[in-house]
């Protein structure tokens, strides 16, 4: 064969985003078509590492996964094999680097190929082992929409049950006279509570990348009040911070995971109430954001980015990554697309027009 590729493995990795399994059957039925086996390595690295599975894969394998949340091999964000955590009888945890026997395991194996599906965690990881010497093409993914060389899919799938959950709370807002303040995902990055906030209407969204100040909040909630509009809807992204304050966390950084973000929205609908004396609640939509059924931009997204994997496999194009740029599908060395984390910029025209529209971001 040409390209000299006849097996190639697939996993996901890191928090699962709507649109995964549309790029598992993409994936898996273009290689079939070259020619090529397929293996699924289960949980991520973990069917590597003989804690899970590495399953042959065929079209029976992704018949009717397309429309399906999640993803059909499993993934786990504690599945960093440079940073894993050994756990001792007596309760000691370990941190060993296990990839040289990801290494062993893919040659021993005969894989020629692995398709890397993850987000910039994943990424990092799947550069670390592409420097290592494992021929490896990367497939972003996240629901924050933070990686600076692409749009990635399951954003918009986030986005759309962010909105639909503002949009039901304005009733009972409305009914209660009550203050909402919802916390939606995206780690440092504002994208979800933007978009989402945008479209639902919201009167306040607050975002990692302008600073808040909790008077202008009550400021305009108070606006509202006084106008007879006699409820607010406030959208806090969870990596939101008062200006000179810092970003809340439920659990600091341990052994190869990521801090876990989260609780500035109980944090403000706590000051907002206090300060206007108008009833308040909060809700953290969490991993909502994560479920469920993938819209169809993501699907669509999905099913391009594995198709273009394999293609850049059979490139030999490794240490690359599918990008989306301008809806056109190239490739970017996954070492440049994990420097920068795309934020939102706080003068784009997204943001003028919310203001515009007497939307604050509470600054
Ligand atoms: O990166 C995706 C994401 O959903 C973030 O928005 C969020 O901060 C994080 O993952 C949550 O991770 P976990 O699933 O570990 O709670």
């Amino acid at each position: 064969m040409a390209d000299n590729i006849r097996r190639i493995a697939l996993n996901t990795g890191g928090g699962d985003a709507p649109g995964l399994n549309a790029v598992i059957r993409a994936v898996v039925l273009s290689a079939l078509r070259r020619g090529w086996e397929v293996y699924g390595i289960g949980r991520g690295y973990g069917g590597l590492l003989g804690e899970d599975e590495v399953v042959r894969m065929d079209q029976n394998s992704v018949r009717g996964i397309t429309h399906r949340g999640g993803t059909i091999l499993g993934t786990t964000n504690r599945g960093n094999p440079f940073e894993w955590p050994r756990h001792h009888p007596d309760g000691r945890i370990e941190v060993v680097d296990r990839s040289d026997q990801i290494l062993d395991a893919f040659r021993t194996r005969r894989l020629d190929a692995l398709v890397a599906i993850g987000g910039d965690g994943s990424l990092r990881i799947a550069q670390r082992l592409a420097e290592k010497g494992m021929p490896i093409v990367g497939v972003p993914k996240t629901i924050d929409n933070d990686l600076e060389a692409t749009v990635t899919f399951g954003f918009h799938t986030a986005v759309e049950t962010a909105t639909e959950a503002l949009d039901k709370l304005h009733s009972t807002a409305e009914s209660h006279e009550r203050v909402f303040v919802v916390e939606v995902m995206g780690r440092t990055t504002g994208w979800i509570a933007l978009w989402s906030g945008i479209a639902a209407t919201a009167d306040v969204i607050l975002i990692p990348e302008i600073p808040y100040e909790v008077e202008r909040v009550c400021e305009k909630v108070e606006q509202r009040y006084s106008a007879g509009r006699r409820f607010a809807i406030v959208v806090a992204a969870e990596g939101a911070a008062p200006r000179g304050g810092s970003v809340s966390y439920i659990a600091p950084a341990a052994a190869g995971t990521a801090a876990r973000l989260g609780g500035v929205g109980e944090r403000l609908a706590e000051e907002i109430g206090q300060r206007t004396g108008y009833e308040t609640r909060s809700l953290v939509l969490g991993h909502l954001q994560r479920g469920g059924t993938p819209v169809a931009y993501d699907r669509y997204l999905g099913l391009r980015s594995g198709a273009a994997a394999v293609q850049l496999i059979a490139e030999r194009k490794f240490g690359t990554m599918v990008a989306l740029s301008e809806d056109r599908i190239t490739a970017v060395p996954i070492r440049e697309a994990i420097e920068r984390i795309k934020n939102v910029d706080p003068n784009c025209d997204a943001i003028l027009a919310a203001r515009a529209t007497g939307i604050s971001f509470g600054d």
